[in-house]
């Protein structure tokens, strides 16, 4: 069977790298990697290739840094191509980003099977690119792998009991990585001891809803650096916050650092008091490594983790994210519900391909 992996941005190198070393175990299997291009820098894409040994990307399509539109549309031109060129069983998707619809797109309209590992989340804001993305991508997809319980239930609310397709709980294939690739980050990042780190938070922000609107963008600055008055701050800046942060001449008061690989993130994680975040993927790390986040949205498609207190969706607001912080850097998380799987969703995942063929 010839599987045909679309990815192209950050978070999908992570969600598949557990995914293509499953498949590599059965020879029956033979995986294609195709990279969109989407993230391009060193260290937004070659780094995670070459840590976490994912193979080598069959094809580069190189489509990045355009409007929605243009980018997705010349993704769905190119990985059409490339589909008719490699003629596969069947595609496989991840996430919500624009590579993911355009992968999923191409693959359908050639009636080529499709799978959506990570379906099922919904934020219900349909301001979001990446709700856009992924209700598209879980409505055309013939097996939806589900992360959790609630993505599975939010499917049935619109109706996938009626539609033609698998819908399966696999757990998480963010928890697999995380715990797969942890013992080598121990090894070999030594990020913590170089930046001299010990009381720190760790903080990440690159959504478009935020760095696209000065007034929440703005908030959110102000915020950080009251709170880096109290306690240090490790900020590795995404490309797309550092231009807008530079464009609109927003002054942090402390030093952010560039984006690092996975596994100075996951040594960062695991060390540090506390995360604020409004990545999708680091809010589970947090709590995979029992830390609290104060998640810098609206909402989270991580429902159950806000409904435990978990994860805090602190919105954008300057107070309640200063409010966030003081009342969770005193308290000692203790998770004791676990919501992702055993750490063997990959395993899930290439078991149900294996019955197709
Ligand atoms: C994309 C995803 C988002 C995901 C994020 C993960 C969509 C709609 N959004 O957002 O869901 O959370 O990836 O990080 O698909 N850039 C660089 N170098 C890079 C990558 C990006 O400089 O390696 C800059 C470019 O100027 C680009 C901008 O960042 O225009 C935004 O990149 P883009 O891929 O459009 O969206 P992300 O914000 O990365
Ligand atoms: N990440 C990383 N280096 C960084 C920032 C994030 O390795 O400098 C990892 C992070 O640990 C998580 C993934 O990238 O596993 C999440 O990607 P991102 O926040 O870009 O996207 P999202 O999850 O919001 O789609």
């Amino acid at each position: 069977m010839k599987i045909v992996t679309i990815v192209g941005a950050r978070p999908q190198f992570i969600k598949a790298a557990t995914v293509s070393r499953e498949i590599a175990k059965h020879p029956s299997l033979k995986e294609v990697i195709v990279h969109t291009g989407q993230h391009y820098d060193h260290n937004m894409s070659e780094i995670f290739f070459k840590e976490m040994e994912i193979p080598e990307p069959a094809y580069d399509l190189g489509i990045n840094g355009k409007s929605h539109g243009a980018m997705t549309g010349e993704m769905l031109v190119k990985i059409e191509e490339v589909l008719i060129k490699e003629n596969p069983d069947l595609v496989l998707v991840y996430g919500d980003t624009n590579s993911t619809l355009a992968g999923a797109l191409a693959s359908r309209k050639l009636h080529i099977r499709l799978a959506h590992v990570e379906a099922g989340l919904r934020s219900f804001n349909m301001r979001m690119p990446e709700e856009i993305n992924r209700i598209l991508t879980d409505r055309i997809s013939d097996l939806l792998f589900c992360p959790a319980e609630n993505a599975m239930s939010n499917l049935k609310k619109e109706g996938f009991d009626n539609f033609n397709s698998k819908v399966f709980i696999s757990g998480d294939v963010m928890y697999d990585a995380v715990l797969y690739y942890s013992k080598k980050a121990e090894e070999r990042s030594g990020i913590v001891k170089e930046l001299g780190l010990k009381d720190f938070i760790l903080c990440t922000l690159h959504r478009a809803e935020n760095t696209d609107d000065e007034n929440r963008l703005r908030a959110i600055v102000k915020a950080l650096n009251q709170i880096s008055g109290e306690i240090k701050i490790v900020f590795p800046v995404h490309p797309r916050t550092k231009k807008i942060l530079e464009e609109k001449k927003l002054k942090l008061n402390f030093e952010f650092i560039d984006p690092v690989g996975y596994f100075d993130m996951l040594q960062l994680t695991k060390h540090c008091r506390l995360v604020m975040s409004d990545s999708g993927g680091l809010q589970k790390e947090a709590y995979y490594f029992d830390k609290y986040c104060i998640t810098l949205r609206n909402e989270t498609e991580w429902k159950e983790l806000a409904d435990e207190g978990y994860n805090v969706v602190a919105g954008t607001d300057t107070q309640k994210i200063v409010s966030s912080f003081h009342e969770l850097i005193k308290k000692e998380p203790r998770f004791t519900k676990k919501f992702y799987g055993e750490g063997n969703a990959a395993g899930f995942i290439v078991k149900q391909l294996l019955e197709l063929s």
